[in-house]
């Protein structure tokens, strides 16, 4: 019989039991394709004694993760505690610097790190995986890296948090509020741990720059990543986008302009029968678009225990098989630093919802700010009529530079009878 491939799991929530049952029920099939058996050597969780409704009896515990990388019976690493430093980053360090592959699903961890751990990895000589990490059940990482490797892509953009698209779904759809829905979603296990990272934008922003890296070849930087979530998108939005023919998500966009990249990741108002469009719930969805290729979509599941440990599995079969290629597609010498567009001087149609006094004169100063910023209006809405009281005010512009359009927001806040900051969102008019 061929050699095992011998793992160590560190972390045993719902990733981890997922991947104990992928490998405890279809242990013939996955010997017959991986040429080799796929074994479970040790544990480590924060608990020990607990019923995560999997048998783990036979494999050895051990009380600290960062032993694994010193076993000689383990060949994987699968790191799944999360956390953009302390464990999983020593781990990473631990496992990769004594030649042990390394599989995860920490999408924080190498959107921090992936440049520096890529480059212990090829170092080593093993294997840095990170498939589960982008879009749970949507092999988006293998479709980058190995199957639209014959193109040059001109950009990647998409639906990267389940949580945040079942709010806007289900807000849509049931007239629910966002706190009542937000619950849901951390019931049914797909939200993160702390909400804000799924809310405010920073779990799809640490995925957005695993594409970003994956598509242009460049080094994986969280830092400079412009980012906005969904808090500021009341029921009020998403009913008079339906009126508009859209649907408010929650995009990533990387997209070459010239030499430079624009990566940005907000909500935007999508034609609402455009693929991304249809696209409810938790599901995740990513474009992409090669020279070749033209315009490639995958959708699937983005989180949850079945999806998630499945492609935690699709790289620890890889692993078993003998495959390994760089972490983003070439070489960690190769990676260059991104040259970033400047976002204000980017064109986009946008959405701008006001919330004014119902009072005249109002909209004669509104649209003296929208001439003196060069923004033209395409459609104007107001519903309701209330003198003196509270209304939305809603337009949506013509083609508009970035800058030019917080500046006219940044004026129509000041304005006596504007009662909020204006709530602005790009059109972004995707197929
Ligand atoms: N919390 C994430 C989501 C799943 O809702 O998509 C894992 O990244």
């Amino acid at each position: 019989m061929s050699k095992p491939l011998r793992l160590a799991i560190a972390g045993l929530g719902t990733v981890g039991v997922g991947v104990i049952k992928i490998i405890q029920q279809h242990a013939d099939m996955i010997e017959s394709r991986a040429g080799r058996p796929v074994t479970i050597t040790a544990i480590n969780a924060r608990t020990r004694d607990k019923d995560r409704g999997v048998d783990v009896n036979g494999y050895q515990w051990m009380d600290g993760a960062a032993e694994f990388a010193n076993m000689d019976d383990v060949d994987v690493v699968v790191e799944l505690v999360g956390g953009s430093d302390g464990l999983a980053l020593d781990l990473a360090k631990k496992a990769l610097g004594n030649g042990k592959h390394f599989v995860t699903a920490n999408k924080a961890l190498m959107a921090h790190h992936g440049f520096e751990l890529a480059a212990l990895a090829e170092k080593n000589g093993v294997s840095l995986s990170y498939e589960a990490a982008v879009a749970g059940g949507i092999p988006i990482i293998k479709a980058m890296r190995e199957g639209f490797a014959g193109n040059d892509i001109q950009a990647v953009y998409g639906i990267l948090n389940g949580t945040c698209n079942y709010i806007l779904s289900e807000m849509r759809e049931t007239g629910r509020d966002f706190d009542d829905v937000l619950k849901e979603a951390q019931e049914l296990g797909y939200a993160e741990a702390d909400p804000s990272f799924d809310i405010d934008g920073v779990d799809a922003g640490h995925k957005l720059c695993l594409l970003t890296a994956l598509a242009f070849g460049t080094k994986p930087e969280f830092t400079s990543l412009e980012m906005t979530g969904i808090r500021h998108i009341n029921a009020t939005d998403i009913s008079f986008a339906s009126e508009l023919g859209y649907r408010i998500k929650l995009l990533g966009i990387a997209r070459r302009h010239g030499g430079s990249i624009m990566q940005v990741l907000e909500p935007c108002l999508v034609p609402k029968n455009s693929t991304l469009g249809t696209v409810e719930g938790v599901y995740n969805a990513v474009h992409i678009e090669g020279d070749h290729v033209m315009t490639g979509h995958l959708v699937g599941r983005g989180a949850g225990e079945g999806p998630t440990a499945s492609a935690v599995m699709a790289d620890i079969i890889d692993i078993a098989r003998g495959f390994n290629v760089p972490a983003f597609g070439v070489p960690a010498s190769k990676l260059t630093d991104a040259k970033w567009v400047d976002v204000g001087e980017t064109v986009n149609c946008y959405y701008i919802r006001l919330n004014v006094l119902d009072e005249p004169g109002v909209l004669a100063e509104v649209s003296a700010i929208l001439r003196d910023n060069n923004v033209s209006i395409e459609a104007f809405l107001q519903r309701g009529r209330d003198p003196g009281q509270p209304v939305p005010l809603v337009m949506t512009t013509h083609e508009t530079k970035h800058k030019d359009m917080t500046a006219a927001c940044a004026a129509m806040e000041k304005i006596k009878s504007v009662l909020e900051k204006p709530c602005l969102i790009p059109i972004e008019n995707i197929e």
